[in-house]
Parts: structure tokens; C-alpha cells; sequence
């Protein structure tokens, strides 16, 4: 690790420091008043016993907290479908089609009554080595199939049980989407001319949704469900010449292993090259209805998006946040044109087709600006490339860049506190800070070579989510005290050998402003990352900055997707991928079985609320 960049104390409020006296003080008057709201008031927010570090290939949760298994990849959604086989051979398309699909991430939970809930999850990919005995070297056009029919969205009814809330096989909201699921484009992109292709001429009606990463969820009770790493699934044998505009999204003739071009012809760029332009896109779902044609909402922009956190303005506006997560991309914001009608929910139903997007400006001084994504501002005009709304929404990454955009490290899930105008977002890690020329080191993003992440935090002016402007601090910065002492790789204040870990990704609050912290990283033990053992979910303080270890997590595995009951006594957490790349799980089912990725249930056995 190279030497620190300019960190500037002002700009990076320690713990204790974080929202106390010192914080917000250096920030805005409007932010003054924030911190005194926010004042540490009696009972401490986090009462459970902190867990430590492990690489342990289990789950471990606090004293006096249980976890179950909900369901793993290859699970039945429908009492007639063959359970996952140990031979991996065994394993069908037709199967997968109907059974809960793979890598869990994103979730969220829709209540429907005291004892039935719909938990939708997304899929977001595969990994060939644990899914075909050829590890992916001897792909079929029935390995393409099955592969295909493990992404998407899995559906799922919940019933209270007398353990607790369970999967139900029998539940009626129960459905898959997958890869190859008819949905409908709909926005200012919708029959666009990029977005045609042979088989869907007008634009209009796209087949699946894939990678989908992090999620959100409305307040008329729709699932958001957002597409990341498309990329991957492109490529050609053909000598293509690929453009600029597919090279900014990372698409090329080789893709990323999955092989899906070499047996579906919609994925070869030389047979389909619009295919692309139809994904990379924010998805509504109806979770209620499982025969609801899903909608892939194009007023939010395209780029390799992480969640859609959605929040009402005080002027009844729709505001989404949305982060692009690759090294120097951005971060969004959708503001809608029309208001949220809480009396009547079919009238929002197509409130995110119309609206305008921001990107992020972060000033070194503390403040920043959303930059208008609209055609005829910030000169994004036909002269200079952008011929119309649709043309900007397609190629959002440009768009931003064009207006000024600020660089950042990695921007993965946007979370809004849920009494207070603050929005957090984690920015990973970014190897290529500091040493690509677009990506200097600075404001939110100070350090070079920035291998641990952190989280930037916002306030709106006025604290009105739909404000031109904002005052930024950076909420913690994840490192290794035990190497770095002293230096910004050390972490902030608030880490500390106790708690460290590395590379923030899935965030999330629950009812009383737990800020839940889920991480995505490096997890060798080894290097800059002794002692931090596997990934991990962490509870942090908005208010004191305290952040203390939840859970960790099996070997190889990542901690992803956070849902709570509505009395908050259950926790729903994903953990995706243990055992990847050959690493040495047998995650959840032990005894030499195959790693899958499930979704686990957390209580306490005193039935309390968790966190507490
Ligand atoms: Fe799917 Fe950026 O994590
Ligand atoms: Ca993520
Ligand atoms: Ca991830």
C-alpha cells in the first residue's frame, strides 16, 4: 500500500466526533440543528454482545441470538418440483426454472397479514465451479439454460410458524423470474431505437433480468430490483470492432465466462448488438401478482446499479438514490415529476417513468451538488452528442462524466435514516485510486490505493431530499488499526482491532436508525486484511459512530441482503456464494455437501426485538 494521500482532518469527522459536537459543526448551520436532534439521548441503540472476527465456515451470531436456514439455491418454490441434487448432474433447466435460484443478494419483505409476508430475493449470477462437475469448461446449450434459469428474482410466501417465519411451498405469491421472463421497457427509452432488436422490433418488450444485484422497495408495495454486471453475459467470435459506448459499460467480444453467446444468439454482439442497450436498467416488480409482467423503468438510468433507495420528499415527490458500482463511476438521484398518492396506489403505478436524474458533484469544502441529467442542460444537447432524454438514459456513464461528475470508489447501496434527512452510501474499495489520471484522490474519496472502503454520508439543504445541494462528511472509513496505526489506513476513530473489517457493500436501517452494515470483501485473513477473518455484518450508531460486529459469515462467502419483520424481531440475511472458487464450505448443510447460497432467519431466543 502506497503512501496516504491528502487526507484532510476537517473533511473526515472521527468517531465520537461523528454527528457530536465536533461533526457538523464544520458543516452548514442547517446541520447544526441536525446534530443537536440527533444527540445521544439515554439507552445506548446497540445492545447486543459484539461477536468476534472468524473464518470459521458457519454463521455466528451474538449470545442469546438463533439462526435458521429459510431456503438455499435449488430449493422447490412449488411442492412438485425435484429438491436440489449433491450430483451435480442431476441438476435441470426445467428444474431451476422452479426452484429458488442462485447467489442471493438484494431482499425485501412485503407484510400482508399478521401471518403471511412475501419475501422477494434477488439472484444475481452463478459460479460454474459449483454448479457443473465440468466447472463451466465444457459448456452445452442446456448448461446455458440452467444457468440462465438461476438468475433473476425468486418470489417467496412466508407464513409465521410456530418457530417462526418459514418459507411456505404452498404460499400463492410464490414465482421465478429469470433470464429469459418477458418484461416490458417502459420510460423515455421505451422503443428508442437502440433498444430494438430482431425479435422485439419495436423495443418494447425485453426477455429476463440478470445480475441483479441490490434492490429497493416502493411505498405502493413494489419490489425494485436492480441490473448490475450485464456486461459479463456479452461477447462474440465475430472480429467485432467494439464502440466507445459499449467499452465505457465494459462490454467486449470476451465476456465473463458464462458463455451464454456461444448458445444464445441474443447474447453474441455480432448477431444482436442492441441486446445490450436493454439491460443494465432499475426493474419494478408486483410482488402481490405473480402473473404481473415485470417493468424495466428507464427514467433511472443505465449503468451497473446496486440498490434504488427510494424515499418520499416533504413535497410528495418520489426521490431515488442509486449508485453505480465500478471504480470511478457515480452516484444518481431520481426525482419524479409527479407526487406519491398514499390514498389511491394504482395512481403510482408508472410514477418512476417520469421524472429527471441527477448525478453527483462532491466539493472538496464540504458541499456538493446533484448535476441535472435532463437533455438541453448542463449541455447535454444533440451537438454534443446527446440527441435526446433517451439517448442520455442509455448512456448515463457518459451523460455524467460530460456534466462533472465526481469520480468515486466504488459506490454500492444508498441507505436514507429513517427519522432524519441523512443518506449514507458505501463506496467498496478502488485499487485505482490516486493512480488513474480520472480518479485523484480527494473529497469523498481520500485515500490512494483504497483497498478498505468507506461510507459518505449527506445531508440536503433544508433537509428536503429534492434540494439542489447537500453537505457531505464521511461517516467511517474501514482499515486495520493493528497494521496502519497512525495513518488513514488505520481507519477512522470508530474502527478499531474489535470491530475492523473491509469493503462495505449492502446497508441498510431498520426501524430505530441501526445503521446494518454488510460486507463484500477481501477475505484471506492475510496482508491488509489479517484479522478482519470473513465477511461480516456490522451495527453502526448514526448518532455516536459506534460500530460494532453482528454476524460473520461461512468460508469464501459474502454477506448480502438485510430484511426485517415489521416488529423487528426477525432479521432475513443473505449469504451469497460460500465456498467460491474452490475454497474449502460445505455452507449450509455441512457434511461435504455442495456450498449454496441461502437465505438465513435470525431471532433472539427471547423473542426481542434485534440489535437491541
Ligand atoms: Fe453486486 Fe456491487 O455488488
Ligand atoms: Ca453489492
Ligand atoms: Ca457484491
Amino acid at each position: 500500500m502506497i503512501e496516504q494521500g491528502g487526507l484532510s482532518r476537517r473533511r473526515f469527522l472521527g468517531a465520537g466526533a461523528v454527528l457530536g459536537a465536533a461533526a457538523f459543526f464544520t458543516l452548514s448551520p442547517m446541520s447544526r440543528s441536525l446534530a443537536a436532534a440527533l444527540a445521544p439521548s439515554g439507552s445506548p441503540l446497540l445492545g447486543f454482545k459484539a461477536v468476534p472476527a472468524s473464518t470459521a465456515d458457519t454463521l455466528v451470531v451474538p449470545e442469546g441470538y438463533q439462526v435458521e436456514r429459510l431456503i438455499s439455491w435449488g430449493d422447490p418454490l412449488f411442492a412438485d418440483v425435484a429438491a436440489f441434487s449433491n450430483r451435480l448432474s442431476d441438476n435441470t433447466a426445467a428444474q431451476q426454472k422452479r426452484q429458488f435460484g442462485d447467489n442471493n443478494d438484494g431482499m425485501s419483505l412485503f407484510p400482508v397479514d399478521e401471518q403471511t409476508a412475501i419475501l422477494a430475493v434477488n439472484n444475481e449470477y452463478t459460479n460454474y465451479e459449483l454448479m457443473f462437475e465440468h466447472q463451466g469448461k465444457n459448456m452445452s446449450a442446456a448448461d446455458v439454460e440452467y444457468a440462465q434459469a438461476a438468475h433473476g428474482v425468486s418470489i417467496l410466501t412466508l407464513t409465521q410458524q410456530e418457530k417462526g417465519w418459514r418459507f411456505d411451498i404452498n404460499g400463492r405469491f410464490n414465482r421465478r423470474i429469470d433470464a429469459n421472463t418477458p418484461m416490458r421497457i417502459s420510460g423515455p427509452a421505451q422503443g428508442h431505437k437502440l433498444l430494438k432488436t430482431k425479435a422485439d422490433p419495436k423495443g418494447e418488450v425485453a426477455l429476463g433480468t440478470f445480475n441483479n444485484c441490490a434492490n429497493g422497495m416502493t411505498p405502493w408495495g413494489t419490489y425494485l430490483t436492480c441490473e448490475e454486471n450485464f456486461n459479463g453475459y456479452f461477447g462474440t467470435d465475430a472480429d467485432l470492432e467494439i464502440s466507445s459506448e459499449f467499452a465505457r459499460y465494459g462490454i467486449g467480444r470476451k465476456d465473463a465466462g458464462y458463455s451464454w453467446y456461444k448458445f444464445d444468439q441474443r447474447f453474441d454482439l455480432s448477431k444482436e448488438p442492441n441486446e445490450p442497450h436493454r439491460f443494465g436498467w432499475v426493474v419494478e416488480i408486483d410482488p402481490r401478482d405473480p402473473s404481473a409482467l415485470p417493468v424495466k423503468r428507464t427514467a433511472l438510468g443505465r449503468f451497473k446499479h446496486e440498490n434504488a433507495e427510494l424515499v418520499i420528499a416533504q413535497d410528495g415527490r418520489v426521490v431515488v438514490y442509486l449508485g453505480d458500482d465500478e471504480r470511478g463511476e457515480h452516484i444518481y438521484r431520481f426525482v419524479s415529476r409527479d407526487t406519491y398518492n398514499p390514498t389511491n396506489q394504482d395512481a403510482n403505478r408508472n410514477l418512476l417513468d417520469e421524472g429527471e436524474l441527477f448525478v453527483a458533484k462532491f466539493n472538496e469544502d464540504g458541499s456538493g451538488e446533484w448535476l441535472s441529467l435532463c437533455h438541453g442542460q448542463n449541455g447535454l444537447t444533440a451537438e454534443n452528442g446527446f440527441a435526446n432524454q433517451a439517448d442520455i438514459l442509455i448512456h448515463a456513464r457518459q451523460a455524467a462524466t460530460f456534466v462533472g461528475a465526481t469520480t468515486m470508489d466504488r459506490p454500492e447501496w444508498v441507505a436514507v435514516h429513517p427519522h432524519e434527512p441523512m443518506v449514507f452510501c458505501t463506496l467498496t474499495n478502488n485499487k485505482n485510486r490516486g493512480v488513474a489520471d480520472s480518479q485523484p484522490v480527494g473529497g469523498p474519496n481520500p485515500r490512494a490505493e483504497n483497498h478498505y472502503g468507506q461510507i459518505v454520508r449527506w445531508v440536503p439543504t433544508a433537509g428536503e431530499h429534492t434540494a439542489k445541494d447537500f453537505q457531505w462528511d464521511l461517516f467511517l472509513m474501514a482499515g486495520n488499526p493493528n497494521l496502519y496505526g497512525g495513518t488513514p489506513y488505520a481507519g477512522s476513530s470508530n474502527i478499531t482491532a474489535d470491530n475492523m473489517f473491509n469493503s462495505p457493500d449492502g446497508i441498510g436501517f431498520d426501524q430505530a436508525g441501526r445503521l446494518w452494515i454488510q460486507t463484500d470483501g477481501n477475505y484471506s485473513n492475510q496482508g491488509d486484511f489479517v484479522g478482519q477473518g470473513n465477511n461480516q455484518m456490522l451495527c453502526a450508531d448514526p448518532k455516536t459512530g459506534e460500530v460494532r460486529r453482528f454476524l460473520t459469515g461461512p468460508v469464501a462467502c459474502e454477506i448480502t441482503g438485510l430484511a426485517f419483520t415489521p416488529d423487528q424481531k426477525t432479521l432475513f440475511v443473505g449469504v451469497q456464494h460460500p465456498g467460491e472458487k474452490g475454497a474449502p464450505s460445505s455452507f449450509p448443510l455441512g457434511d461435504h455437501t455442495v456450498p449454496r447460497s441461502s437465505v438465513m432467519v435470525i431471532s433472539r431466543t427471547d423473542g426481542g426485538v434485534i440489535g437491541t
